[in-house]
C-alpha cells in the first residue's frame, strides 16, 4: 500500500473520535461567529444521529434539528467558497487534510488569513469571535503589539541557536515565581510531549506502570493516552 496512504488511514481512524471533539470544540468558535452569527449558533453540539437514531424517540425535535443545522450548513458552504477550495487541495496532501485531529469539522474548516485580537478573519473575510484562542494559548489575544514586537526584536538575532539562553532562564524563573507548586521547569513543544515526559516521570517516580486517565478526555498524541478519546 502506498505508504501516503497508509499513513493517510490510519491516522485517519486514530482521529475519528478527535474529529468529535472538533466539532464540540470548533462550535464554541462557530458560535461566536459575529458575520453570519446563524451558522451553527443554536445547537450545543452538531447533531449527528438520524431521525430513526433518536434515543429519546422524539422524532419531531430531531427532525427539526437536522433541518436548523442542513439550513445552517448551506449557509456557511455559500459563505466559505475559498475555504471549500483550500480544503480540496488540503486533502490530496494533508493526512484527513488538516494539520492538526481536531481542526477539521463537518462539512469542511474555513481557512484563517489573519487575526486580530479576539477575532479570526478567514480567507472569505468572513470575520469570527475567537473563544478558542491559540488551544487557550493566547492569552493576550491575536497579534498583540508587545508579543509581535518582542518577536521581532528576537527574529533580527536569531530564531534556532540549537544553545542555551537567557531568555530560558528568565522565563523558567517567571514561572516558578507565578505557579505555587512549579520548583522547576522543563519546556516542551507540544502538549503531547509534556504529557509524555510527565507520565514517564511519574512511572520512574512511582515504580508504576499504570496511568489513569479520565474518560473521554483528549490529552495529545501519545499512544499511552489516545484511549477512550472522545
Ligand atoms: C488537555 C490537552 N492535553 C494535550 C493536548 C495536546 O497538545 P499538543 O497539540 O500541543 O500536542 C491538548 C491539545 O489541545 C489538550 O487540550
Amino acid at each position: 500500500m502506498d505508504p501516503c496512504k497508509l499513513f493517510s488511514s490510519v491516522f485517519s481512524e486514530a482521529n475519528s473520535n478527535a474529529r468529535d471533539l472538533s466539532l464540540s470544540k470548533r462550535l464554541e468558535i462557530v458560535n461566536g461567529i459575529t458575520q453570519f452569527g446563524e451558522c451553527f449558533s443554536s445547537q450545543g453540539s452538531f447533531p449527528r444521529r438520524s431521525v430513526v437514531d433518536s434515543p429519546h424517540g422524539n422524532h419531531n425535535k430531531t427532525a427539526r434539528k437536522n433541518e436548523t443545522v442542513a439550513v445552517k450548513m448551506s449557509s456557511y458552504v455559500s459563505k466559505t467558497p475559498n475555504s471549500r477550495i483550500l480544503y480540496e487541495r488540503a486533502k490530496k496532501v494533508l493526512p484527513a487534510g488538516v494539520s492538526y485531529g481536531v481542526r477539521y469539522f463537518e462539512p469542511y474548516p474555513f481557512y484563517t488569513a489573519r487575526a486580530k485580537g479576539s477575532k479570526l478573519y478567514d480567507v472569505d473575510n468572513n470575520e469570527y469571535v475567537d473563544f478558542w484562542l491559540g488551544h487557550t494559548a493566547l492569552i493576550l489575544g491575536h497579534a498583540n503589539s508587545a508579543v509581535t514586537n518582542a518577536v521581532a526584536d528576537q527574529l533580527q538575532k536569531g530564531t534556532h541557536y540549537g544553545t542555551c539562553h537567557e531568555l530560558e532562564v528568565k522565563l523558567a524563573e517567571q514561572v516558578v515565581k507565578m505557579v505555587p507548586n512549579a520548583r522547576m521547569i522543563r519546556f516542551t513543544n507540544s502538549g503531547t510531549e509534556a504529557n509524555m515526559y510527565a507520565i514517564r516521570l511519574a512511572r520512574a517516580y512511582a515504580g508504576k506502570a499504570k496511568i489513569a486517565k479520565f474518560e473521554g478526555g483528549w490529552h495529545g498524541g501519545y499512544d499511552a493516552l489516545q484511549v477512550s478519546v472522545k
